[in-house]
This record gives C-alpha cells, structure tokens and sequence, in this order.
C-alpha cells in the first residue's frame, strides 16, 4: 500500500529531464512515479474519497452519501444495516456475513461542517469539504477491512464498520448507535492525526452569556440600561481567567465565538448574547463551570449563563507500537459511544485545515492511513485473543 515518492520539486525536476521520446510506462517503471499517473485517480481509494466528498453531506442533510455508502459497501459483499437516525438520515453499519457482532469495531462520521467546497485534485493534493474531515478516514478505513478480508487476515466476526450522522452538532448518530445493541473489545476512530496515535483529546464546556437590559434613547443613558455594556463586562471577566491546565493536555482555552445584540448606534440595547466553547484541559467541566459562574457573575452579576454540554479531557488507548503519539485539542464522538472497549484515535489529513476554505489531504497521507488502519486492527485482534485466552 505504501510507497515512498520524491518530493513533488524533485518530482518536477525529474519529469522536466525526462527525454521526450520515453515512453511513460518506461518512467513509471524506473521510478516511483505511479501516483502522478492519471491512472492513478482511478484507484479504489481515491475514487472512494472522491466519491464520498462529491456527495455533500453537511450536517442534517447525510441522507445521500448514506445511500451511497450502503449502496457501496453492499457491492462490496459486506451485509449492509442502515439506523435510521431522527429524520431520513441514517448510520450505516456493515459486517461480514451473518454476524453482526464483531469483536473490533471501525468508526468514523459522514457529515461535514459547512460550507460544501467542491473536490477538486491538485497536484498530489485532494481538496474539498470533508476531503480531511472525515472522509479521508471513512475512505481510508473501509479500503483497509477490505483488503484485510481480501488476504483472508479477517473474517465474519473479527470487524464491522460504523458510520454515523451528526458528528459536528451533538452526535446523535453516535447516541443512536449505543440502540444497536452491539459491543466490542476495542473501538477504532477515524478523525484527522496526522497519522499520529491519539493519546487522548481535550474535553468542552459550553455556555451562552445573555444580557437583558431596558431600550431607551441614546441620548439619556440613565433611562435605560444597555445589555450590551453588561454583555461586555461578563466577556472581559471570561479573557481574565485562569483555566486549568496539565502536562498532557495543555492549556484549558476560550473561545468566545458568537455575539450579538442591540438594534442601532441611537437606542439603549435592551438585549445581547454571547455563545462561548471552552476546551477543557484538566479537572472536571463542574470545577471550570464554578470558576466561570463566579467571574462572570461578580463582574456583571445580572446576565444569565445557560451552560448547554460539559466534559473532561477524553484519555485513549494508544498501546500499539509503532506510531507517533499526540493529544489532540478538538471533541470527537468517542465519549458518546458507550460501553467498556478499548478505544483508539487516528486518521490522516490535518486538523488545522479541516473545516476552513483550504480543507485538502495529500493523497500519500490517504494512502499510509489504509496501512494504518490495517495495523490498528491486526493488533486489536491479535492482543485482545491473548487478552482473552
Ligand atoms: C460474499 O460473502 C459471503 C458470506 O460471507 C461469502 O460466502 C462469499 O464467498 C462472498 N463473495 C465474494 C465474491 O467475496
Ligand atoms: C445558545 O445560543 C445559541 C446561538 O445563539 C442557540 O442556538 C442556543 O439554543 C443557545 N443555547 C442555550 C442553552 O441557551
Ligand atoms: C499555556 O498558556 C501559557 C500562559 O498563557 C503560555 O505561556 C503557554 O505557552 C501555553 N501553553 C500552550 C501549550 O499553549
């Protein structure tokens, strides 16, 4: 699966010296150049990934890369289950055979945060919405049980693949898929890593800061009180905080990350809001909470504070030598899925680029994430019988 290729400048370099009466399969031959062959996008990963990114699936409107997906992993000859998840969205589950209990279960998400960015190949690079996050996992996962069953390494019992709905807002899909009624040994998560063996990702806290206040004309300010200023006033006491921090995780961070409020330059607002994310890098989300409620309510004590989600720093399995390790700043589903399996984070493409205008993933990155996967499993399988035994 894996083969080493220059740097795409060497790349360049070699093509440009490259006499013009060589024949193409004669370069491709002498060097590692496959993967800039058009022939190349036909392969079944990147026409996968391609496939899945072309249908777009923002968050609440998964119904057609679901379809797809089924539809794929059917003409695979995996058994195909679809979970209808609120609405006509829906996880789709596949497996071997008849069981569909599996000792090892493969997991990642099919919805997208938004805009949809079109997919579109540059040079080695694979750009688009959901491109990194998470289809590259989702592609990269599937090619690896297919081809672990293709060798005969695994059979009807060893692996099943999970993709749910929702990952971005909530994670309903993965809520829903603790009624499957399955469990497993260990759990694998597809997100982006860089290729690194997650050690474990920061928790969150969430909150929205609301101001009420008295409307009234600009000009005489004692006649009404501006919820803006007391909206102001609790954001400043949140920049002053100190959060928690540790060795592992970091530091605790804050993002204010939508306001609002008022009506125009000439009236006293009688309303303001604030919607804020915390990252939670050590102790628990009710100690960060109490730290939060104290600041803002001793600088601006008559806002309200209406906290919508809370959880602590999120350690993982990451016992499988022969990866690089990391901690990782971002909420995945692997808290929501339940149950007492080993768990474990990793998958190619970068966070800093997932969800912005840039998403892309370098298709050599694509690639060794199949070998990555493909290890991850062996290793769940192998380590767990003598677990077991
Ligand atoms: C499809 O799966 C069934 C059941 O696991 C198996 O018996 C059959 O050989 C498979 N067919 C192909 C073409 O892989
Ligand atoms: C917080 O604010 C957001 C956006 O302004 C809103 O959608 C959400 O319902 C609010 N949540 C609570 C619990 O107030
Ligand atoms: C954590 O915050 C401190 C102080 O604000 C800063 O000096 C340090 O670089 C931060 N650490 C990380 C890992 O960002």
């Amino acid at each position: 699966m894996l083969t080493m290729r220059p740097p795409f400048t060497c790349l360049t370099l070699l093509l440009a010296n490259w006499p013009f009466s060589a024949g193409s399969s004669q370069l491709q031959a002498q060097h590692p150049l496959e993967y800039q062959d058009s022939s190349h996008s036909s392969s079944p990963l990147i026409s996968l990934h391609k496939a899945l990114v072309e249908h777009p699936s923002i968050t609440g409107s998964e119904t057609n890369v679901g379809h797809f997906l089924a539809e794929h992993l059917k003409s695979k000859n995996f058994t195909v289950r679809s979970q209808n998840v609120d609405g006509d969205r829906h996880n789709v589950l596949a497996y071997v055979g008849d069981s569909a209990k599996t000792r090892v279960l493969v997991t990642s998400h099919i919805d997208t945060v938004p805009p949809y960015w079109p997919y579109e190949r540059r040079g080695d690079e694979l750009w688009g919405r959901g491109t990194v996050d998470a289809k590259g996992s989702v592609a990269a996962q599937i090619i690896a049980v297919e081809s672990l069953i293709g060798d005969g390494e695994i059979g009807e019992g060893d692996v099943a693949l999970l993709f749910v709905v929702g990952e971005e807002t909530g994670g309903p899909g993965m809520r829903d898929a603790n009624d499957l009624g399955l469990s497993w040994e260990a759990v694998i998560f597809g997100e982006p890593t860089e290729l690194k063996l997650a050690r474990g990702h920061k928790g969150g806290l969430g909150f929205n800061v609301t101001a009420r206040g008295k409307a009234g004309h600009s000009g005489y300010p004692d006649q009404g009180k501006s919820a803006i200023d007391m909206l102001v006033q609790a954001l400043a006491a949140l920049q002053r905080i100190q959060l928690p921090w540790s060795e592992e995780y970091g530091n605790t961070t804050l993002n204010i990350g939508k306001i609002g409020g008022g009506v125009a330059a000439n009236v006293i607002p009688d309303f303001a809001f604030a919607t804020v994310a915390v990252r939670v890098a050590a102790g628990t989300p009710e100690s960060v909470l109490e730290l939060i409620k104290t600041a803002v309510l001793e600088a601006s004590p008559e806002v309200e504070l209406s906290f919508t989600y809370g959880i602590g720093p999120v350690p993982v399995d990451y016992d499988v030598p022969g990866f690089e390790t990391a901690v990782m700043s971002y909420g995945t589903d692997i808290p929501r899925l339940k149950g007492d399996h080993k768990r474990y984070l990793y998958g190619p493409g970068s966070i800093l680029v997932a969800h912005s205008d840039h998403e892309h993933l370098k298709i050599g990155e694509l690639e060794q994430a199949v070998g990555g996967y493909r290890r991850l499993i062996m290793d769940c399988l192998r380590r767990l019988v003598v677990t077991t035994s």
